[in-house]
Order: C-alpha cells, then sequence, then structure tokens
C-alpha cells in the first residue's frame, strides 16, 4: 500500500504553492461524514479537526471517540486528523494540564496537534508550546501554535470589530513571532491579522459572524519574520476578498467551525440527516465558491 503523505509535507506544499487546507472542525460526531463525503465529491484536500472546548462544550465526545469516528468514513486522499486548540489557559481563564491531552492525541494516532498558549506572556507560550514541540516531534506529528489574540471563544462581548482591526490591538507581533519560531521549533504559525473566532458561549453561538477584515500588511511581514506555514482561525465570514489574498501571502491553513456548526444546530431538531445534508452542502459550497479550491488534492497530494 502506498505511504499516506504527513500532514507536514501537505502543508509545506500548499504554503510554498500560495494554496490553503481547510480544516473543519467536528462539534457533533454525526457531522464527520458528510465533511469528508463532501471532501471527497470535490477531490478537495483538508483537515478533519477537534478543539478541547469540543468535547468540553459541545457533543463531539473526546479525543478518541473523534478518533473513532474518523476511522469510520476518512479517506487519506482528501483528509487527515489533526488536535485543534489545546488552551494552556482556556476560555475561562482556568489553567489545563495541556501535556496529556497531547500526549493522548498522540496515542491515539493524530498526525499533527496544536497548543494554544495564546492566553499567556511570550516566555510562557514559548514553553509551552517547546514542550509540547518536543513530544510530538518524537512520534512524527507536527505543531500548530499560537501568538497574538484572536479573540471570539470568551464568553461576553467582544470590543466593535471596527475599533479591534482599526487599532491593531493584539494583532501578532513580527518580532516575537520570529523568536516564537526559533525558540520553539513550531511547524505551523497561527496569527492574529483582524480574524476572531465564532462565538461559542450562550445565546451568541447562534448569531452570524462580523465579516472580518484581513491586515495583509502585517501578515506580510510575519511570514518574513518566520518562514513558517501560517495558520488563520476564526475562518468563517472573513471577506472573501481577504481570504484569497492571504492565500497567497503565506497562510496556509484556514480553520472553519462556526460555518458548519451553525446550519448543522438550526436542522437538527427535524432530524439529524437533515442536518448532515447541510452540513456536505455547506462544505461543498465553501471549498468551491469561497476558498476557490475544488480539486485541491490533485495538486497537493501528487
Ligand atoms: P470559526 O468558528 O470562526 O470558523 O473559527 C474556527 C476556528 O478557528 C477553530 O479553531
Amino acid at each position: 500500500m502506498a505511504m499516506t503523505v504527513p500532514t507536514r509535507e501537505l502543508m509545506l506544499k500548499a504554503f510554498e504553492t500560495g494554496t490553503v487546507i481547510p480544516a473543519f472542525n467536528i462539534p457533533y460526531l454525526p457531522m464527520m461524514e458528510p465533511v469528508v463525503r463532501a471532501l471527497r465529491d470535490s477531490r478537495t484536500f483538508a483537515l478533519i479537526q477537534v478543539a478541547r472546548l469540543e468535547w468540553e462544550k459541545f457533543g463531539a465526545g473526546g479525543l478518541r471517540p473523534v478518533r473513532d469516528e474518523y476511522e469510520k468514513v476518512k479517506d487519506e486522499r482528501f483528509t487527515r486528523l489533526h488536535l485543534d486548540h489545546v488552551p494552556v489557559l482556556d476560555e475561562d481563564g482556568l489553567r489545563v494540564d495541556f501535556e496529556p491531552i497531547i500526549a493522548e492525541a498522540l496515542r491515539l494516532g493524530y498526525e499533527s496537534v496544536m497548543v494554544d498558549g495564546s492566553r499567556l506572556a511570550l516566555e510562557g507560550n514559548i514553553a509551552a508550546t517547546a514542550r509540547v514541540v518536543e513530544m510530538a516531534h518524537s512520534s512524527g506529528a507536527a505543531v500548530e501554535a499560537e501568538l497574538g489574540a484572536v479573540l471570539g471563544h470568551e464568553a461576553g462581548p467582544l470590543p466593535p470589530y471596527d475599533q479591534l482591526f482599526a487599532s491593531g490591538g493584539g494583532f501578532t507581533s513580527p518580532d516575537e513571532a520570529r523568536r516564537f519560531v526559533e525558540e520553539t521549533g513550531l511547524d505551523w504559525l497561527s496569527v492574529a491579522i483582524g480574524n476572531v473566532h465564532g462565538a461559542i458561549s450562550g445565546a451568541a453561538r447562534r448569531q452570524k459572524k462580523v465579516a472580518a477584515r484581513l491586515n495583509i500588511e502585517r501578515l506580510d511581514c510575519i511570514r518574513r519574520a518566520t518562514s513558517a506555514p501560517l495558520v488563520l482561525h476564526g475562518g468563517t465570514g472573513v471577506q472573501k476578498v481577504c481570504l484569497l489574498e492571504a492565500f497567497s501571502h503565506g497562510i496556509a491553513k484556514i480553520n472553519i467551525a462556526t460555518a458548519i456548526r451553525q446550519p448543522y444546530e438550526a436542522a437538527r431538531a427535524d432530524s439529524v440527516e437533515k442536518a448532515q445534508q447541510k452540513v456536505y452542502e455547506t462544505v461543498v459550497l465553501l471549498v468551491s465558491d469561497e476558498l476557490e479550491i475544488a480539486g485541491s488534492a490533485q495538486t497537493l497530494c501528487q
């Protein structure tokens, strides 16, 4: 049987060729099958991912249920499994014992992992990320880490978006990014350049997201400072013109959660099958019309 190409190599190829690998979050297990089917039908390569908050606050169940569901439906021509946000300090400000979670994911066969120390000061973020790099690289897995403030998961309202964007408050600093990448040995860097996460708490989780913009100049500076594949969190609802520009300026992975979770939640009162159909249709539309990458497996995986 042919060896599967490691996620790290596919990300480098996306980075070098100016294309993007979407990473779809799975907060409810029945969402997995229609996502994979949509990728297969559109011949598009993507990551399937779960974040800690999706088994703590939604219905993902845990690392093992997600891995087991993935094993049932995966298609390695088009998919790999990734562990999204394992925070060191979570969205409620609580300390997380992140090492056992990462260790379990590596044992279960997650091919890449994210540690999120972005709520810590730089030194603490470096220390946590370097520890995860040590753990993951010895298993052959790649590591994503975040620098800067990608807001939205915390309870309570965001500051007005235009104000946030204009001030550049919390944006990733290129100088810090250089140091962060050099001192941790991470593989992919998640950046804050105007992107915000979809809300997850209370009634806000059903609201439409703001149409975020991206500061491409800042992205360029970060890219020049680090030379690492860059990741855009908060991928739902970003203005399309910004997205397409970002993919040719270093963004090699885009995380998408809210765009597929909301239609699933809205339709599941009718039936799970209807909700799955909504997820399928949304993914097909996203990869073809929004991201313009339908068929990407052809160039990425050959
Ligand atoms: P959205 O919910 O805005 O798509 O963000 C997803 C994300 O960044 C998950 O890590």
